[in-house]
């Protein structure tokens, strides 16, 4: 009896001096704010087992309560930025979580941030952060496949990963990074590949750059494309309209001709191939250039570059390509471009830089 009260006092012991260092180690945790925008991470279903739900129902403080082990990596605060699926995101959200941001670490406030978001636009919020947000400061892109009412939800792991990415010394000086998946990618180069699948996100053309496993995460790789020239946006309140136009066999003029009257600022093709066209829209598309709209070839093929002057000749035609940006990322990095500047040889020179 007298060993058995003796174990339980040293037990008490041990949890007691456990909870003393973890207060202290509280202090020295890592500062990481979330900022939350919807998606199918915060979203709910009426059943466990079926597919069906709604993105964005679920506030960010319920999000953060959910999975308790995020407070033992860090400091947490979290922010309700948004509460929409991201198929709805724009460019108002957009510059607001860029603005934000720059603000939090202007401010200091925060060490790290990471982003809760729907995973259909994720990439294009990355892309665009990559190329706003002014720190070299940790911000990491995270969200699920599953809603978080489903029996084999991914958020709570995701967001887990998110968070130990974030608080990672080594994440910073990286740009904007994507955790899903038990996997790192560079946000520049990561993509959306399959409709359901919680592995859906792939660097096709790089891989990831880190793996998180075990509760550590662990770097391989690290681009060199990075941004050095970052676009200001702390005065936009809107960015140039520049659209994208499909390429496909026997495609029809009409949306390239419709784009030139609607008096767009640039165009990107998502061309066949290495960013190829047929002679109908390649005609409309020389049109839309002569008017001064500013024509970026990228490609529909999902990997690989889209190369100057293989087929097209672009000096000709005045025309810049997308290097190995999707039409999707090289719409952004067209509205930013086209922010400050017309000229088409600086206008390509970033997308060779970025
Ligand atoms: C969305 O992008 O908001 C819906 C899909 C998802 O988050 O997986």
């Amino acid at each position: 009896m007298k060993k058995r009260i003796l174990m339980l006092f040293v037990f008490a012991l041990t949890l007691q001096m456990q909870a003393q260092t973890n207060t202290g180690n509280t202090e020295k945790l890592p500062r990481v704010t979330i900022l939350a925008t919807g998606g199918t991470i915060a979203g709910a279903g009426e059943s466990e087992t079926k597919a069906a739900y709604t993105a964005g129902t679920v506030p960010v403080d319920i999000l953060l309560n959910a999975v308790p082990q995020i407070h033992e990596l860090a400091k947490i605060s979290g922010e309700q930025i948004a509460q929409i699926g991201s198929q709805d995101m724009s460019v108002e959200v957009w510059l607001k979580l860029a603005k934000r941001i720059n603000r939090i670490f202007e401010e200091d406030s925060a060490d790290a941030v990471v982003i809760t978001h729907g995973t259909d636009t994720m990439e294009e919020t990355g892309t665009f952060l990559d190329l706003t947000v002014m720190f070299d400061k940790p911000v990491v892109l995270v969200g699920a496949m599953r809603p978080s009412t489903a029996m084999s939800q991914d958020g709570n792991k995701n967001l887990l990963d998110a968070v130990m990415v974030a608080a990672d010394p080594a994440s910073q000086g990286k740009g904007v990074l994507v955790a899903m998946n038990g996997l790192v990618f560079d946000a520049r180069d990561v993509t959306k590949t399959v409709t359901t699948s919680t592995s859906t996100f792939q660097s096709r053309n790089f891989g990831p750059i880190g793996l998180i496993y075990d509760g550590k995460v662990n770097f391989y790789y690290q681009s060199t494309r990075n941004p050095s020239q970052k676009f200001d946006v702390s005065k936009a309140t809107s960015l140039p309209q520049v659209e994208i136009i499909y390429g496909y066999a026997d495609a029809s003029p009409v949306p390239v001709d419709a784009l030139i009257k609607t008096k767009v600022k640039g165009i990107v093709y998502a061309g066949m191939g290495n960013g190829n066209f047929n002679a109908p829209v390649g005609k409309a598309l020389e049109r839309a250039s002569k008017e001064g709209i500013v024509v970026c070839r990228s490609n529909r093929t999902g990997a690989g570059r889209t190369t100057l002057y293989n087929e097209v000749d672009d000096a000709a035609l005045g025309f810049v390509v997308a290097d190995d940006l999707n039409p999707q990322k090289a719409r952004i990095l067209l509205m930013l471009s086209l922010m400050e500047t017309s000229n088409r040889t600086s206008i390509q020179n970033n997308f060779f830089k970025y």
